[in-house]
């Protein structure tokens, strides 16, 4: 029998707990606290008690946090960053809107950049690099960080996908100068709309931060610097405090759908899965997305949604250097034969055993023929 399991659903995600975001609602709007009042305060501290971070700051996007972390980072004018193609283009960006020069290198297989590609493109330009923890899950961090030690290279992880992600213990985001999280609705921490935080853990870059934020605004009123509007509204910091509390429960549930895939579709010839859950030692996945590489992708997309499982294309089908407009070239063999293959199954914390054991039997069948 045909099962619907859309790629995503959106309105779940309010249908789920609608009561309390309603009464959070009711609260929050009736207190007219619109914009940094006390919701924005309290849930800075909670993020920064659940990352074991000393400053969290709450902004507009994840982009915005991009940013901000390339501005702390001193990025301006005339650098080079070197930025993996598989990413989402936000990534490249953060970099030309603060200045700067993306310079794009490879992923590896399992969607990670892959640092002996960024050796090819290190010049005496290059400042910065900006390892993208994809997918919920982190790059080799040990070799972005001796990679970026013997160049004198800054890390701006982009960590947008990856909140709650570890590489050795360490969370995701507290490598480099500052981390990046993206609060879109479809993200493993999603708001009802657009929101963004920062990390970092040193005062002075915390108060920077806060400064750049709101239009370079000070504690004392006055000005310190240019800044933007990249506030995260309060209403959204009070409905992501209430989720925060549920986070690790929900990232337990994409885990476990994870470990379902894996069970189900692995060994099977001409599909590469994402690492399983604990595959080893030294990463905790988040699984943001599952995004596997089929030989018949196109095909296997088609089948799956005629029997009503919806899957989509990171980035819309296209590596950073696919984007011709843009006139970015690379040297990522990898990303582009990846980019004819990739595509991601539905991952998220409303998918049931049934839903998953579903799509399995869906792919299995396809590649029988
Ligand atoms: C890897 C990556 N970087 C940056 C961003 C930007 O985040 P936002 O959409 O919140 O600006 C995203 C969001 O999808 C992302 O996936």
């Amino acid at each position: 029998m045909t099962r619907s399991v859309p790629f995503f659903n959106y309105p779940a995600l309010f249908a789920e707990h609608r009561e309390e975001y309603l009464s959070t609602f009711e609260d929050v709007l009736s207190r007219g606290a619109y914009i940094m009042q006390r919701d924005l305060a309290e849930f800075e501290q909670a993020l920064g008690d659940y990352l074991g971070v000393k400053h969290a700051i709450g902004v507009a996007d994840g982009t915005v946090a991009l940013k901000m972390a390339l501005t702390l980072a001193g990025i301006g004018h005339g650098d080079e960053v070197i930025v993996p193609s598989h990413t989402f283009i936000a990534t490249a960006s953060a970099v030309h809107q603060v200045g700067g020069t993306p310079v794009l290198c490879d992923c590896g297989p399992d969607s990670m950049i892959d640092v002996e590609s960024a050796r090819r493109v290190v010049t005496s330009k290059t400042k910065a690099i900006m390892p993208v923890q994809l997918n919920g899950r982190t790059c080799d961090m040990d070799a972005v960080e001796a990679f970026a030690a013997e160049h004198n290279l800054k890390i701006v992880e982009d960590s947008c996908q990856a909140m709650g992600a570890k590489y050795r213990g360490r969370q995701a985001g507290t490598f480099g100068v500052a981390g990046s999280f993206s609060f879109f609705p479809a993200k493993t921490l999603g708001c009802f709309g657009d929101g963004g935080a920062l990390i970092v853990d040193s005062d002075d870059l915390a108060e920077q931060a806060k400064e750049l934020r709101d239009h370079g605004r000070g504690s004392d009123g006055k000005v310190h610097r240019f800044g933007i509007n990249g506030r995260l509204d309060n209403i959204q910091a009070a409905i992501l405090h209430l989720k925060l509390k549920r986070y690790d429960e929900s990232i337990a549930k994409r885990r476990h759908a994870a470990a379902l895939y894996q069970a189900r579709l692995a060994g099977i010839e001409g599909l590469l899965l994402p690492p399983a859950p604990d595959s080893d030692n030294i990463r905790f996945d988040i699984f943001q997305n599952y995004e596997i590489q089929s030989d018949r992708r196109d095909a296997l997309r088609q089948h799956l949604a005629d029997r009503g499982v919806g899957t989509i294309m990171q980035w819309g089908g296209h590596m950073i250097h696919q984007f011709e407009d843009l006139g970015l070239c690379a040297d990522a063999p990898y990303a582009e034969e990846m980019s004819k293959r990739y595509m991601m199954l539905p991952m998220h914390h409303l998918l049931s055993d049934d839903d998953v054991n579903y799509i399995c039997d869906q792919v299995v069948a396809f590649y029988k023929n």
